[in-house]
């Protein structure tokens, strides 16, 4: 069992809730950075336009509130349609850095169908923090947000 999954179960309750969407991202970012490391910091980026727009996160705050498309870890993401896991941010020549701790970084996209809705950004201070089980269990979180927003 991914250890997202009851991270699943509990954004499923909260809508059934009624929890609005910025309710559902803010959980979504609390819960796995809960889960400790490699989770440092979460942060739910959504496309507005051209633009990732901050709308929650958990942990460190960062200036990065507004990214253009293509521009970061995060707007590669995007522009090229893949996932990120990067796992020296110090060798990628357009990172966005947001403080001096953060190691690596992993930015799965929030799709439904052929759109992109948005990600999850998720920052270690470990070195090489991700490996492809951590991808698999934040992909389970971001691909309920894609049904459930
Ligand atoms: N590092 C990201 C910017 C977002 S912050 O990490 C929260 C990037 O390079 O796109």
């Amino acid at each position: 069992m991914l250890a997202t999954a009851p991270i699943v179960r509990a954004l499923r309750a909260a809508h059934l809730h009624d929890a609005p969407r910025v309710e559902l991202l803010r959980l979504a970012c609390e819960k796995i950075r809960a889960l400790g490391a490699p989770y440092t910091s979460v942060y739910a980026y959504m496309v507005h336009g051209d633009e990732l727009v901050l709308e929650a996160f958990s942990g460190r705050e960062t200036e990065h509130t507004r990214i253009p498309m293509g521009r970061g870890v995060c707007g590669t993401a995007v522009a090229t349609g893949r996932d990120q896991n990067v796992a020296d941010v110090a060798a990628v020549g357009n990172y966005l850095a947001c403080n001096l701790e953060t190691k690596s970084e992993l930015v799965v996209l929030i799709r439904r169908g052929r759109t992109i809705l948005g990600q999850l950004d998720v920052d270690s201070d470990l070195p090489a923090g991700f490996t492809v089980k951590h991808h698999q269990a934040v992909k389970a979180v971001a691909d309920a947000l894609a049904v459930l927003l």
